[in-house]
């Protein structure tokens, strides 16, 4: 079996695909992306992710992973966020199989972020429990007991103090809501950190999503007592961790 699998990171704005070499976890073609359709309706993400698979000629046995921002137990999303209602309780991995004609593995978009970690950025080495969080609009959340993944966490959506769903307090898309400073951001991050830290005794953060970027500005005033780093593998995790579990899957 080749180890090229194609990795599909659907999201709120924008549709991201490219081939990922899973020997490596290098991404074997450039990365494309198209906007998201309005409204984020499963056939017209479904005809989207037909167009980017077409455009990256993948080898006919290369496997697909399509990771997205909702739960997902067995092929079936369970909720969603920034993209339609109509995905929940939806046959999310039906759907893709027959509009793009091949086996395709569905997964949470921060799962699928963890997993790239935890295979070849910054959690490779790791072992005990790891939690990687990407801060975006929302907090995607991925639980590892040493390689494991245990999926569908949703930390975000903790209700910390008097914050109910703490991605509303403490998500990159609250930090730039609120025009709060780095420092600001930082200590509602921390409060989020800190309650993880009671709940599980981790022994690793990754911090990933799009503001990980530029970690060294707001990490200095998260004060943890858990080892916290930034993730390695940055804007590409989706679809390299969503192509590594579906050769792992199927
Ligand atoms: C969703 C998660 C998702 C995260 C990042 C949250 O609002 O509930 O499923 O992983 O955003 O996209």
């Amino acid at each position: 079996m080749t180890p090229i699998a194609v990795g599909i990171d659907v999201g709120g704005t924008g549709i991201k695909a490219a081939l990922v070499d899973t020997s490596t976890g290098e991404l074997a073609s450039t990365r494309l992306r198209i906007p998201t359709p309005d409204g984020g309706e499963p056939d017209a993400v479904a005809a989207v992710c037909k167009d980017l698979l077409d455009q990256l000629r993948a080898p006919s046995d290369a496997r697909v992973g399509v990771c997205l921002p909702a739960v997902v137990a067995h092929g079936i999303t369970r909720s969603a966020a920034n993209i339609s209602n109509n995905w929940i309780d939806f046959g999310a991995e039906d759907l893709l199989t027959a509009a793009l004609n091949r086996k395709v593995h569905v997964l949470n978009d921060a799962d699928a972020a963890g997993v790239a970690e935890m295979t070849y950025g910054a959690g490779r080495n790791a072992s005990g429990v790891t939690i990687l969080a990407t801060l975006g609009t929302g907090i995607g959340s991925a639980l590892f007991i040493d390689k494991t993944l245990v999926p569908n966490t949703e930390f975000g959506h903790l209700d910390i103090g008097e914050y109910i769903d703490i991605e509303g307090y403490a998500s990159y898309g609250a930090f730039q809501r609120d025009q709060i400073s780095q420092e600001q951001w930082g200590k509602r991050l921390e409060k989020f950190f800190t309650h993880l830290e009671k709940l599980f005794s981790p022994d690793l953060f990754i911090v990933g999503g799009g503001a990980s970027k530029s970690h060294e500005e707001f990490f200095p005033f998260i004060k943890v007592k858990t080892q916290l780093v930034p993730a390695e593998t940055k804007n590409a995790a989706g679809i390299i961790g969503a192509a590594t579990m579906a050769v792992q899957y199927l």
